[in-house]
Parts: C-alpha cells; sequence; structure tokens
C-alpha cells in the first residue's frame, strides 16, 4: 500500500469495467489508487485489451495518476493487493445463455441467478472463487475480497464457508437502486432518506423507509404502484405488481421476486422474448458488441452512454463507496453481503445475508433488522435452504445434492423436471463442471 492502494478486477475485461474506473477517478482524493490490475482468462483477452486501452484514456483524461496494467496471469497481478474486486463470469454469456433456455424447455424460469439458471451459475463460479482465495491467501493475504460475481450471496457465503480469506464483502447493485428510486419517488434527495433492508441477495426487501429521521414506508407504497419504472431492473421485464398485495406486504420487493409472486406471468414473458429477441444473454451479447465498438474509438475518454442498457446501474458507485469506507474507517451504514451474525434473526448466524451494515476499517458491522416479517420469513428462509446445498453441490461434485438443491427451489414445478434440468444443464455445462465429471 505504499504510497496508493492497489486494485485487482478479475473479469477486468467485462464492459463493466469503465464504471469501475469512473467511480476511483472520482474517489481520488479520499481512495488513492495507485495502481488497478484488470485480470482476465485467454478467451477475454481481445475485450481485456479493448476495455484496457479505454480505461487508460479515461485516466488520462482525468489527470489522476492511476497506472493500469493487464495481465492473464492472476498470481502475477495479486501479489500483495489491498482490494480484490471478482466480477468474472465463468463460461462467459454462452453458459449464461444456457441456463436461461434450457429450463424454459420444461416450463420452469430460466434466469441468471434464480432456480435452475442461478444453481447452476454457483456450480460453474464457486470452485473458481475459492481457487482465487487460496491464491490469495498465498499472495494477498490482507488484501479485502470485493464479490461482485453472482449469485453474489451465495458465492459470498461459499467464500465464508469454505475459504480462509475472511474479508470479504459481496455486492450488488439492487439496494443503493432501490433507495435511488424511492428518493425519486419521493423527489427529495438520496441523502435524506434511509431504507433499512432484509434479506438475502436477489432476495431482499425494503422494509421500513424513513425520511428526515420520520417513517414514511406506507406512504411511499402508496405513491409505488404509480411510480414502478423509478425502480424498475434493465434487465427484468416488469408488470406492475398488484396494488392490494403490496400494501399489505408493507415492504418493497427487489424485482427479482417477481419471479416468486408472478411466476407465470414472467415465465409469459421470457418465452416472448425468447422469440422475439432470444435470451437476455442474448440481448446483452449484442449490448456488448455495440460497447466494444465504442471503447475502440481513440476519441472516446469518458463512459458511454449505452452502459445504461446493462442492468448493472450505480455498480460503481456501491463498489467504490464501500471500498473508500474500508479504507476510510467512514463508519457509514451501505447495504452489502456479509455473514449475518445474527442481524436477521430467522436465518442461522453463519450465512450470508444482504442487509445494513455499518462500514469499518475492520469490514461491514450488520445491524440487527431483527425478525423477517411472516408474509416473506419462509421464502427467505426456503431460499437460503437451496443456496447452502447448492453450496455443498459447487464445492462436492455430489449429484445428489444438486437434484435436492434444485428440487427444493420453489421455482422448480416437480422433482422429474428437476432431474431433466439438471442432466441437462451438467450436460451442456460439462467444460466448466470438472467437479462432476472428474472424479477419482
Ligand atoms: C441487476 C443485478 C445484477 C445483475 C444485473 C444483470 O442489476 O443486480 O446482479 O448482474 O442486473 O444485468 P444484465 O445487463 O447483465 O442483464
Amino acid at each position: 500500500m505504499e504510497n496508493g492502494l492497489k486494485i485487482v478486477t478479475i473479469g477486468g475485461g467485462s464492459t463493466y469495467t469503465p464504471e469501475l474506473i469512473e467511480g476511483f477517478i472520482k474517489r481520488y482524493d479520499e481512495l488513492p489508487v495507485k495502481e488497478i490490475w484488470l485480470v482476465d482468462v485467454q478467451e477475454g483477452k481481445e475485450k481485456l485489451e479493448i476495455v484496457a486501452a479505454f480505461a487508460k484514456r479515461m485516466v488520462e483524461a482525468s489527470g489522476v495518476p492511476i497506472n493500469i496494467f493487464t495481465t492473464l496471469d492472476r498470481e502475477e497481478a495479486l501479489k500483495d493487493a489491498d482490494f480484490v474486486t471478482t466480477q468474472f463470469r465463468v463460461g462467459l454469456l454462452q453458459a449464461r445463455a444456457k441456463d436461461e433456455m434450457i429450463p424454459l424447455r420444461y416450463n420452469n424460469i430460466g434466469q441468471e441467478t434464480n432456480g435452475a439458471g442461478g444453481l447452476f451459475k454457483g456450480l460453474r463460479t464457486i470452485p473458481v472463487i475459492l481457487d482465487i482465495c487460496s491464491d490469495m491467501e498465498r499472495l494477498c493475504p490482507d488484501a479485502w475480497l470485493i464479490n461482485f460475481t453472482n449469485p453474489a450471496g451465495m458465492v459470498t457465503e461459499a467464500v465464508a464457508r469454505y475459504s480462509n480469506i475472511k474479508k470479504v464483502v459481496g455486492l450488488c447493485n439492487g439496494p443503493i437502486g432501490i433507495e435511488k428510486g424511492i428518493a425519486e419517488i419521493l423527489e427529495v434527495s438520496h441523502d435524506r432518506i434511509y431504507v433499512e433492508f432484509a434479506g438475502l441477495n436477489h432476495m431482499v426487501f425494503a422494509k421500513r423507509i424513513f425520511l428526515d429521521g420520520k417513517e414514511v414506508t406506507k406512504h411511499v407504497l402508496g405513491l409505488m404502484t404509480d411510480h414502478e419504472d423509478k425502480l424498475a431492473l434493465k434487465n427484468i421485464d416488469e408488470d406492475g405488481w398488484e396494488t392490494q398485495f403490496i400494501k399489505k406486504l408493507n415492504m418493497i420487493p427487489i424485482g427479482y421476486l417477481r419471479y416468486y409472486y408472478q411466476t407465470s406471468k414472467m415465465l409469459a414473458h421470457q418465452k416472448e422474448s425468447l422469440a422475439k429477441e432470444g435470451t437476455r444473454a442474448e440481448v446483452v451479447m449484442r449490448v456488448e458488441e455495440e460497447l466494444l465498438e465504442m471503447y475502440k474509438d481513440p476519441n472516446l475518454k469518458t463512459k458511454p452512454k449505452q452502459l445504461e442498457q446493462r442492468g448493472g446501474a450505480y455498480y460503481s458507485e456501491a463498489a467504490c463507496k464501500l471500498i473508500t469506507s474500508i479504507y476510510n474507517d467512514k463508519r457509514d451504514i451501505q447495504t452489502v453481503n456479509t455473514v449475518n451474525n445474527g442481524a436477521v434473526a430467522d436465518i442461522d448466524a453463519q450465512s450470508v445475508v444482504e442487509v445494513n451494515c455499518v462500514i469499518t476499517k475492520q469490514g461491514p458491522l450488520p445491524i440487527t433488522t431483527g425478525e423477517l416479517p411472516i408474509p416473506v420469513k419462509g421464502l427467505v428462509q426456503q431460499i437460503k435452504t437451496f443456496e447452502r446445498l447448492a453450496i455443498e453441490a459447487a464445492v462436492t461434485g455430489d449429484y445428489d445434492t444438486a437434484l435436492l438443491a434444485l428440487t427444493v427451489n420453489p421455482l422448480t414445478t416437480s422433482d422429474t423436471d428437476a432431474k431433466s434440468m439438471l442432466d441437462d444443464l451438467l450436460e451442456a455445462h460439462k467444460d466448466y463442471l470438472p467437479q462432476f465429471f472428474l472424479k477419482l
């Protein structure tokens, strides 16, 4: 850390990277980053070079003294890192397309982080993040791991339970997006509101909302159904919520809850979109092509507006704010994925939850939010059960555990469908699931 921080971004060739670079540039005064190492794999080399060249132009135009490096050698990059951010996708977008498409054959939701797709993204990703953790243990044992890789809650819990890296935080842009949406609905600045979140990643609820210290949850819920666009995620087709349901629920659910409370509608949307424009992965591939073409332009020096077509709005704000607060021991409150330790009463202490935390130099300190309200308690616990089984399956490569995980997932329509989806997805992702296939 001498004379500035070393940040390593694994999956650095992602088209989201300019978001991060912009965040580090903006915060340079309080976060003196000296080096950013963008790491990728051979298949991502071309993207990495385009993204890095653009990142260098952004830095140069800003005048801050940050040096950007690229490498395919993760170990070279990790040496003496202060913060490691992960945003990689095992099997690239082609694998995501399979996660989104195959379940639809069985009339099951096909989604990147939920149901069968979420299970398989976890199965592919967890062994890789655990390898990264072993490298970190040797090469940068004091570094913080900031994990953005989806399914972020599951991946973060795998690190917490199965690695020796304890300085880990999982991050999602969802909660900050909801907060900004609420501020817009109320037509006030973001810093006047406080939102108490409780749940799991992509299964989180804005439980209580305060404006200038006064609770306004009911008021916001009253306004919400006319302003749902302000809370919408770019990657999810959204129809309105039933007004009476949402008022009685008395919380704002993250958009991903639509897969659970509007399953048939969402399935119909997915099938319609598949026929019209392909899977979300295919849409994202086209957006990426367009973005990479723009990034190649030597005159482009700031993040283009087109990046907003992706679901990761406020991604850089969430990541850079977190890193800045850890570094400066700010003790402000942010919503992150961390080991529960009693903050959500109905989830076991060792599991990772998405909850408000005080962000300190020693990491996030979760703020107690008490019991989950009865209407959502069962579902959140059930998803945590699924996540725990999924993590165990990812680590052991045990077929029966994977089958159990998928069958108990509330989006799975039957035990028979679970087995068929599991077999199809295992076959489709064979190359990225050595733990299931290379048994001694
Ligand atoms: C949301 C989620 C992220 C996810 C993204 C997908 O913002 O919070 O976890 O990665 O959407 O967006 P994409 O543009 O890849 O479909």
